[in-house]
């Protein structure tokens, strides 16, 4: 659909065209005055250098022919020679029924027919989970719900850390516990091992912590793991029997984690799914002569002229033969073109692996293992800390749980709903969703490169710029709409009709914008772009509430006028949240 302000920017050049200023470029932005107007338009200041005269001049013979069109209220030049303008309220609900009727509110879908790939949540199977995976899920499963919104195919990729030395550890700490096992039975000749796993994922906790611990402290056991894990590489069965039980096991309890955070994956891969591409990339990469040998180890250039900081070579493989994280983030992408044609990549982790990405998508390009033209990005985001501004920690000090994390909050939001009439399961079942909200909310609402402060009391809290503020909105609207209802099925008004108010109309000029606000937020992939918006909507709707009879308003016109009103308000605000990751309650 056109946006208002496409129609506004068209209507504005007209206007300078006719005046006999055709050179003008007419944009229209959001007022930056608020309090004087609600869109402004500053090309007289610009036409007044092509033209030779005062800007005045230009902008009151442009606002004499723009103040004809049916957009407008008011048309006003200020000087020294800006257009301040105001919309005419019939023009703005005009608008509203088209966004109303349009397919993604408004929003041109740009992603359809591309297929975009997202990688995020990659927790490490087998270590415990840390805030940075917390916040690469969280950012991940919104940019993946927008992506989709805007008619992207979008395929979600967990991508897990699981062929690192961590296998090895547990291997060799299992192997010297419980040596009896098949798996380390080099005799052992029966066509399958046992099917059950040999631990359970609170054994697995236990054991990598342990197995981590004692290869710091006993150079022998170091080496047993690191030879463990080239056995596993090698594709020792015994070795590989076990893995796969590790992997299950940890896939289930991680499943788990993150179904509690209302995330998703399509692909659940990792690491070791690509090791079969690594020879082929290398025998490709030397063939192109990218290999280069670097104290016996060997990387491949990636600097170019126009560097402003150093970008030091990608290395592809250590001297020990080993290969590295970026070997097998090549090795996926190779496989990520072979079997889904993705015309865009998405990553995000934490900002410090923004270098090592970077030369990723330089190799991926050098070598032609993407074409140029390929969209590559990497979002990588700040640190969650603690009241004392440190990464998060949990209370005893130790690494983050994400079921601690959402009882916390859970019970912080219990503790603030004073609600009478809700029976204690629908309190704590109401109490899980908003805690889920305060949560996303709290992290998506700051930018995401910026590290910021987890702290409960504030994001729990159901005033203010968080995710409880936002749901209550919506929950009271639901409310005025269910006593509008009176029980009555049916359908409800959908007609809005010119604001009769300054607060209605505030609200509708949001609404307005609620198709750009998500092009935005995709483009710049920034979910706390959303959270503003909502956070605006949420509070001019309250101003409008708060100020106006709905229910009681005499005339029936302008009562279904409010209605409708409301109904698009729930509507932005729910999908809005979907978009970031969670709903609201019925009642709270
Ligand atoms: N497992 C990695 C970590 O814990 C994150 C993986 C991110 N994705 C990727 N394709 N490198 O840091």
């Amino acid at each position: 659909m056109i946006s208002l302000l496409e129609r506004m920017n068209e209507a504005a050049g007209e206007a300078f065209a006719a005046a006999g200023y055709p050179e003008v470029s007419a944009k229209v932005t959001l007022s930056n005055r608020p309090d004087l107007c609600e869109y402004q338009c500053n090309g007289a200041l610009a036409g007044a250098k092509i033209y030779h005269c005062a800007p005045m001049k230009i902008a009151q013979a442009a606002a004499e022919r723009l103040s004809l069109s049916p957009l407008f209220a008011s048309v006003e030049a200020a000087s020294p020679g800006f257009l301040n303008l105001t919309l005419a309220p019939e023009a703005l609900a005009d608008t509203l029924n088209q966004v109303r009727r349009a397919p993604q509110m408004g929003a041109d879908a740009i992603g359809s027919g591309k297929t975009i790939i997202l990688d995020y949540g990659g927790a490490n199977v087998a270590k415990p989970l840390h805030v940075g995976h917390l916040r690469s899920a969280v950012i991940g499963e919104c940019l993946k719900r927008l992506s989709r919104f805007l008619g992207y195919r979008a395929i979600g990729d967990v991508h897990l850390g699981d062929w690192g030395l961590q296998m090895g550890l547990i291997i060799e700490e299992l192997r010297r516990r419980q040596p009896d096992l098949p798996y380390f039975d080099p005799q052992y000749k029966a066509k399958k091992y046992p099917r059950e796993a040999p631990f359970t994922i609170s054994d697995l906790e236990e054991i990598y912590p342990a197995a981590s611990a004692r290869s710091k402290t006993d150079a022998d056991f170091a080496a047993a793991a690191h030879e463990a894990t080239h056995r596993l590489q090698q594709g020792d069965r015994g070795y590989t029997a076990l893995f796969h039980h590790i992997l299950n096991v940890s896939k289930a309890d991680l499943r788990k984690n993150y179904a509690a955070l209302n995330v998703t994956f399509d692909l659940w891969k990792g690491e070791s799914d690509v090791q079969p591409y690594i020879e082929g990339m290398l025998a490709d990469l030397e063939k192109k002569g990218l290999l280069k040998e670097s104290q016996g180890a060997l990387v491949v250039d990636v600097s170019e002229p126009g560097d402003t900081k150093e970008v030091p070579p990608c290395l592809i493989r250590k001297s020990d033969g080993a290969y590295l994280y970026a070997t097998t983030d090549l090795a996926t992408i190779v496989e990520r073109e072979k079997l889904y044609h993705p015309d865009e990549y998405f990553y995000t982790t934490d900002k410090r692996q923004a270098m090592h990405f970077e030369q990723v998508f330089r190799v991926a390009r050098k070598a032609g293992i993407v074409p140029k033209e390929r969209v590559m990005e990497h979002l990588g985001f700040g640190t969650m800390n603690g009241k004392d501004g440190k990464p998060f920690k949990t209370r005893d000090g130790g690494v983050m749980r994400l079921e601690y994390l959402l009882k916390d909050i859970t019970e912080a939001v219990l503790a603030r709903m004073t609600s009478q009439e809700m029976s204690p399961s629908e309190k704590a079942k109401a109490a899980r969703i908003i805690g889920l909200a305060a949560l996303k909310y709290g992290d998506l609402s700051n930018q995401a490169s910026k590290d910021y402060v987890f702290d409960i009391e504030r994001f729990s809290s159901f005033e203010g710029n968080t995710g409880p503020y936002i749901l209550y909105t919506i929950v009271r609207i639901n409310s005025i709409l269910e006593k509008y209802r009176g029980g009555r099925p049916g359908a409800l008004p959908q007609i809005l009709r010119p604001a009769r108010s300054q607060a209605e109309k505030s609200l509708q000029l949001l609404l307005s914008r609620a198709g750009e606000t998500l092009l935005d937020a995709f483009r710049e992939k920034a979910p706390h772009r959303i959270c503003l918006y909502i956070y605006d909507v949420s509070n001019a709707f309250n101003s409008f509430y708060h100020e106006t009879r709905i229910l009681t308003e005499a005339d029936g016109e302008a009562r279904k006028g409010y209605i409708a009103l409301l109904a698009l308000t729930r509507r932005v605000l729910t999908t809005m949240i979907y978009l970031l990751g969670f709903s609201a309650p019925d009642r709270m």
